[in-house]
């Protein structure tokens, strides 16, 4: 069954923690939505782990589009939330509703995420208002790390708390369904998901959010140009990949691939005849 913003505001209220990974291609998708997976977020972390950027400010509109409809191409039941890029919402209200309806119509997404509380809040009213759904983000929003210095955890004095807990229930007010909490402590997490009725998605924000959201290559073990703190490697593809590779250049070299079953014939009599001409 297709999961949609009502089965996340549904999941806060019966206590279901939510999944959420990123996915950024089509192969992915279809294994993340096999896999049973609540959402799926196309995110801008896509300019660092798909693209080899150092952060996610490079990254256009026109990137995650072209991602969001691969990912389209393989989800049948997660909701599919394409992430809006730097200066992608930022200019005026109807430059963000035209980029955020493009991921929509062109991208088959159903939802868009985007960075920041009050200081956006004019363009999150817009874009619900043409009823695009829209996921909050707030913590360590990493379209701000010019601004923060750095990748840093955020909401560590009362002050930076009290921000924090402001913009998730003005993010609620304007009517986004579910908030992204990034990079806080435990406790502001908690105080955060006990403050608003919609769902908290916490991604280095503890436990007690509503439900957690990781970058599939960090918990595969793929991108290690940077390991975060909240990252947890279920696997060690990028060793498995690394090591399959090998294998494959050392049977070719060898002579050991491609083997009988790996290749196709042509008929005795036709073959005999042409190499009579060469
Ligand atoms: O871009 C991204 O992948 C994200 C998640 C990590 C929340 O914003």
């Amino acid at each position: 069954m297709k999961k949609t913003v009502a089965t996340f505001k549904e999941a806060k209220i019966k206590g279901k923690k939510l999944t959420m990974l990123t996915a950024y291609d089509y192969t992915t998708a279809k294994l993340l939505d096999e896999a049973g997976i609540d959402g799926i977020l196309i995110g801008d972390s896509l300019g660092m782990v798909m693209l080899g950027y150092d952060n996610t400010l490079q990254v256009t509109v026109e990137d995650v589009l072209h991602h969001t409809k691969a990912v389209a191409r393989g989800t049948k039941s997660a909701l599919i939330v394409a992430d809006m890029p730097f200066l992608s919402y930022h200019v005026s209200v109807e430059e963000a509703i035209r980029n955020c309806g493009r991921m929509v119509q062109e991208g088959m997404a159903n939802a868009v995420k985007l960075e920041g509380g009050a200081e956006i809040i004019d363009k999150v009213r817009g874009i619900v208002n043409a009823k695009i759904p829209v996921m909050g983000h707030l913590g360590l929003t990493p379209q701000s790390v010019n601004m923060f210095g750095g990748f840093k955890v955020q909401g560590k004095t009362k002050e930076a708390v009290k921000k924090l807990i402001d913009d998730a229930i003005l993010l609620e007010e304007a009517g986004v369904f579910a908030i992204v909490l990034e990079c806080v402590p435990e406790e502001v997490g908690a105080l955060i998901t006990d403050a608003v009725s919609i769902p908290t998605i916490g991604i280095g924000a503890g436990s007690k959010c509503d439900g957690q959201i990781l970058v599939i290559q960090d918990i595969l073990g793929m991108y290690t140009d940077i390991i975060p703190k909240f990252v947890k490697q279920y696997r060690q593809m990028g060793n498995e990949i690394r090591n399959g590779v090998i294998e494959y250049i050392e049977d070719v070299e060898g002579g050991l691939f491609p083997e009988e079953k790996h290749t196709f014939k042509i008929d005795k009599d036709e073959i005999e005849e042409i190499s009579k001409l060469y």
